[in-house]
C-alpha cells in the first residue's frame, strides 16, 4: 500500500477545544493506521492564553505557513477573558478571510439512533447540507459610528455582497449538489437558495439573479428559493424538503445553530472552511464551552465528524466513510447515553476510544 502524507495545522484553541481536538487526532490516526495515510500534526497555540500573555491574535507569519498545509484542524475559539469579536476576527474569522476559505459547508444529518427535537422525523427526513457564504456578507467588518456614546449615535454596519463572492458560492453549492446528494437519491437534486430579498431589494437581490443565471447550466436540478424567516419554519416543519441549500454568511450562521439543533445537539454539529484551490480548515460548530474546559464531559463526536470533512476534502473517500460509520457505530453501540456535554455516561476520552475502535 503507497503511504499519503499531509501536514495537518492543528490549533487547539481555547476552553475545550483541546480536549475536542485530541479526540479527533486520535480518530485520524486511528484511521491513518488503517488506509495507509500518514499525519503530521502541527499544532499551534493561537487562542486566548498566548493573546493574554503576548497580545498577539495571529502574526502574518503564521498565516504564511498556514499557506503551506493540506489542512488545518481547529477545536474552539473564545474566552470569557477576553472582549467579544477580540479572538472571533483576529484569528477565526481572520483564517476565513485571508485564506480565502470561502465556502462555509455544514452537515446537517441525523445519524440513526440520535434523538431528534422534531415530532415524528428520522435520519431519512433530516439529511441536508448548507453552503454558506464564509468570507463576504456582514462579516466583512465594514462600518463605523458616528457621534458615539451619545444620544445622536449612528452605527453602520456594511451588508457587502460581491458578484463573484455570490456568484463562487451559488456555483459549489450546485456542483456539490451534482457530486454528492447520491447519498440521498429519492429526493433527487435539488439547490435552495435563502436570502431575505423582499426586503434586501439590492444585496439580496444580486443573489436571486446570480442564483437564476448559475442554475441555468444545471438543468437536471431542482431549484427553490425561501426567504430566511420560512425557510426557518420549514427547517422544523419538513426538514426533508432539503438537499443542498446555499445562503449568504449571517442566514448560514443562524440557520445553522437551528441545524445543530435538529440534528441532535452541537454535540455532533461539525463544519468545513472550504477553499476548493486551496487550503480548508475543519471545526466543530460549537464554541469553546468555557464551563466544561478541563471537565472531560464535552462530546468530541462534532470534531470528530469535523476531521471526517477533512478526509473526504483532501480525497480520503475510503477514510472518510469509515470514520462516519465508525461514528454510526458507536451511536447504535448504545453506550453514549445522550449527545450532550456531562450527559454521555462516558468521558470525552471514552468517546474518542469507543469511535478509534470502530474505525
Ligand atoms: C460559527 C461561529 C462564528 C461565526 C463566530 C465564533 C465568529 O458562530 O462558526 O458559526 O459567526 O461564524
Ligand atoms: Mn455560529
Amino acid at each position: 500500500m503507497k503511504v499519503r502524507s499531509y501536514n495537518i495545522g492543528v490549533i487547539p484553541g481555547d476552553g475545550i477545544g483541546p480536549e475536542v481536538i485530541q479526540e479527533g487526532v486520535k480518530v485520524l490516526k486511528a484511521v491513518g493506521d488503517k488506509y495507509g495515510i500518514k499525519f503530521d500534526f502541527i499544532y499551534y497555540d493561537f487562542g486566548a492564553e498566548r493573546y493574554l500573555r503576548t497580545g498577539e491574535l495571529l502574526p502574518d507569519s503564521a498565516i504564511e505557513e498556514f499557506k503551506k498545509l493540506d489542512a488545518i484542524y481547529l477545536g474552539a475559539i473564545g474566552d470569557p477573558r477576553v472582549k467579544p469579536g477580540i479572538l472571533e476576527k483576529g484569528i477565526l474569522l481572520r483564517i476565513r478571510f485571508e485564506l480565502d476559505q470561502y465556502i462555509n459547508l455544514r452537515p446537517v444529518k441525523l445519524f440513526e439512533g440520535v434523538d431528534t427535537p422534531l415530532k415524528g422525523k428520522g435520519p431519512e427526513d433530516i439529511n441536508f447540507v448548507v453552503v454558506r457564504e464564509n468570507t463576504e456578507g456582514l462579516y466583512c467588518g465594514i462600518g463605523g459610528f458616528f457621534k458615539k456614546g451619545t444620544k445622536d449615535e449612528v452605527a453602520i454596519q456594511q451588508d457587502v455582497n460581491t458578484y463573484k463572492g455570490v456568484h463562487r458560492c451559488i456555483k459549489f453549492a450546485f456542483e456539490y449538489c451534482k457530486a454528492f446528494n447520491k447519498k440521498c437519491p429519492q429526493k433527487g437534486k435539488k439547490v435552495t437558495m435563502v436570502d431575505k430579498s423582499n426586503v434586501l431589494t439590492y444585496g439580496h437581490d444580486l443573489w436571486v439573479r446570480v442564483f437564476e443565471e448559475v442554475g441555468e447550466e444545471y438543468p437536471d436540478i431542482q431549484k427553490e428559493h425561501y426567504y430566511v424567516d420560512a425557510f426557518c419554519m420549514f427547517m422544523v416543519k419538513s426538514p426533508e424538503r432539503f438537499d443542498v441549500v446555499v445562503t449568504n454568511n449571517m442566514f448560514g450562521d443562524i440557520v445553522t445553530d437551528l441545524g445543530a439543533m435538529i440534528q441532535g445537539g452541537l454535540g455532533i454539529a461539525a463544519g468545513g472552511n472550504i477553499n476548493p484551490d486551496g487550503v480548508s480548515m475543519f471545526e466543530p460548530i460549537h464554541g469553546s464551552a468555557p464551563k466544561y474546559k478541563g471537565k472531560n464531559v464535552i462530546n468530541p463526536i462534532a470534531t470528530i465528524l469535523a476531521g471526517a470533512m477533512m478526509l473526504e476534502t483532501l480525497g480520503e473517500h475510503e477514510a472518510h466513510q469509515a470514520v462516519e460509520s465508525a461514528v454510526q457505530k458507536a451511536i447504535l453501540s448504545g453506550k453514549i447515553k445522550d449527545m450532550s456535554a456531562g450527559k454521555m455516561g462516558l468521558t470525552t476520552q471514552e468517546v474518542g476510544d469507543l469511535i478509534s475502535n470502530f474505525v
